[in-house]
Parts: structure tokens; C-alpha cells; sequence
């Protein structure tokens, strides 16, 4: 059981107030003043934005663990300077020229890839699960949405769903041009996120073991394709082979196209007996 307090470090405005109906919303204490927390995790509104902070053991202070921007950072560089159709990400996404797929992003996390695929001009639903990284999520969308044209036009191209991704492909009837997944990596492979990143996220959300469920579903679902990232090496996700894979250094994109599954069900080209 992780022990996290809710709270807010600036003492005053509407922070104090908000960090106790987060609080109640994830069924977590909250405090107005972080002197009266003693768990060594918060959850905090700081100056800058919602963040999951860490004191270790006999540190006074606490550090931040997670945080979500859009605006700064390496999202905020990458809005700026990297915004080409050309990478990897943008390719097994099946963005083209002239073409913005619909895009699910089915394991949002820190919600990277889904803001590079809407500053790309994808409109992007993400879903996340974890209730606390859904309100990180959730509070650098509003804070990007405020921010500078470019980043406020990517956020509005974005919609997150704090539910399990299972539950939506299921329940709803959705259907996307593309849907994206990228589960958590088996624990010693290597992660676009950094290691205390990918450790934290860990923490809280565990090993993603239903993701081969999650893999069925979307191609269920998927009008065009489903794009799954994979450490590099690693066997595929359900050990089932895509239709082309994209390398990178470290990792891979598995691209499940839909006209094959559509074929490979409905097609009977054995010859008649
Ligand atoms: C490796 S992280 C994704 C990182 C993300 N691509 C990014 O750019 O930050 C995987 C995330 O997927 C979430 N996840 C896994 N399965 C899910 C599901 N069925 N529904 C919703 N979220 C899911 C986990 O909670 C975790 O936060």
C-alpha cells in the first residue's frame, strides 16, 4: 500500500482547497499545509503544476518525483524544434501527408507520445488508468490549454478518459483510425523515459500483464491500425507477428495494419476441397 498525501504548497488561493477535493476524488488524505503530512509521498499543487513529490528517509526535503509538462521540458523542445511527420512515432501512427489519423492512445502514462501526435494535428483521446497519473494528466492539459498558441492548440486536440483503456473498446462504441499502445517495458529493458521516471511509474501502476488483452481489443477496434512500442529486442506483444515493424536504438513500433486482420478472418482462400 503506497501512503501518498494530497496537498497543496502554495498556501494560498484556490490551491488549499483543490488539493482537499482531490483528495476526496481519489479516496486519498489531503492536508491544506504540507507540515502536516508525514508520508514520505505527496501529491502537490507547487508553482508548477500538480506534482507527486518524494522525501527519502532522513531527507527533510522533498523531491519531485513526477510531473507532467507540455509547455517546458522535453515536450515543450520537442513542440518547438522536433514537430516533423517524419519521425518514427508520426510514421507508425500512419500520419501522412495531407492525412491526421484519429488517434487512441490507449496507455497514456506522462502522456508524451499522445502530445507529440496532437502538436502532429492528430485529434487524440488518451486513456490512463493509474487515477493518480490521470490527474497529473489532467492538470498539465489545463495548464498547456493557458499556455502559448502552439502548445494551447495541441492540448485542445486532446481528451483524456482516467479509465481503463479495456473498459472503453468494450463498453463504448468507439472506433479509432489508429490506436496506440505502449504498455510498461518488462522491468529490465530500457524506456524512452528516464529510469527514476519509469521506476515511479512502476510504483504506482505495476507491470501492465493484460496489455496481450489490450492488443486484441484494439485491433478489434482499430478502422486502420495498431501501433504497439516494444523494447528492442523483445518478442512481440501476445507473440503475435505485425505487419511491419519501425526500429529505433532501444525500442520498436509494432504496426498491426487492419486490412490484414479483416483479410486473415473473412478470406477463405484455401482451395475447395
Ligand atoms: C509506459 S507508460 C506509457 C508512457 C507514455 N507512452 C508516455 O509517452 O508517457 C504505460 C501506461 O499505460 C497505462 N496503462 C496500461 N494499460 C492500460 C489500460 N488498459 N488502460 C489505461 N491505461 C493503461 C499504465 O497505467 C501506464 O501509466
Amino acid at each position: 500500500m503506497i501512503e501518498i498525501t494530497v496537498v497543496s504548497t502554495i498556501p494560498s488561493g484556490i490551491f488549499p482547497q483543490k488539493a482537499l477535493e482531490l483528495g476526496a476524488k481519489l479516496g486519498l488524505p489531503a492536508a491544506t499545509d504540507p507540515a502536516q503530512c508525514h508520508t514520505p509521498l505527496l501529491l502537490a499543487y507547487t508553482a508548477e503544476g500538480l506534482q507527486l513529490l518524494h522525501r527519502p528517509a532522513p531527507a527533510k526535503r522533498y523531491t519531485t518525483l513526477l510531473a507532467i509538462d507540455f509547455v517546458g521540458g522535453k515536450n515543450g523542445y520537442r513542440l518547438q524544434n522536433e514537430r516533423t511527420t517524419r519521425q518514427p512515432l508520426a510514421r507508425a501512427a500512419g500520419i501522412r501527408p495531407g492525412y491526421r489519423p484519429t488517434v487512441l492512445d490507449a496507455t497514456a502514462g506522462l502522456g508524451g507520445d499522445a502530445f507529440v501526435l496532437a502538436s502532429l494535428g492528430c485529434q487524440v483521446t488518451m486513456c490512463e488508468r493509474s487515477p493518480l497519473l490521470a490527474a497529473l494528466l489532467d492538470d498539465a492539459l489545463s495548464r498547456a490549454r493557458q499556455a502559448f498558441p502552439l502548445a494551447a492548440e495541441a492540448a485542445s486536440r486532446l481528451t483524456l478518459l482516467g479509465i481503463d483503456a479495456r473498459h472503453h473498446l468494450t463498453a463504448a462504441e468507439v472506433s479509432y483510425q489508429t490506436i496506440y499502445l505502449d504498455p510498461m517495458y518488462p522491468q529490465r529493458s530500457q524506456s524512452a523515459l528516464n529510469r527514476q521516471t519509469m521506476r515511479a511509474i512502476r510504483m504506482l501502476v505495476g507491470d501492465d500483464d493484460d496489455s496481450g488483452q489490450l492488443l486484441e481489443l484494439a485491433r478489434l477496434r482499430a478502422t486502420e491500425r495498431v501501433a504497439v512500442k516494444r523494447p528492442q529486442p523483445s518478442p512481440h506483444l501476445n507473440e503475435t507477428r505485425p505487419s511491419h515493424a519501425i526500429f529505433m536504438k532501444n525500442s520498436r513500433f509494432d504496426v498491426y495494419l487492419a486490412v490484414e486482420r479483416i483479410l486473415s478472418t473473412t478470406c477463405d482462400i484455401s482451395p475447395p476441397p
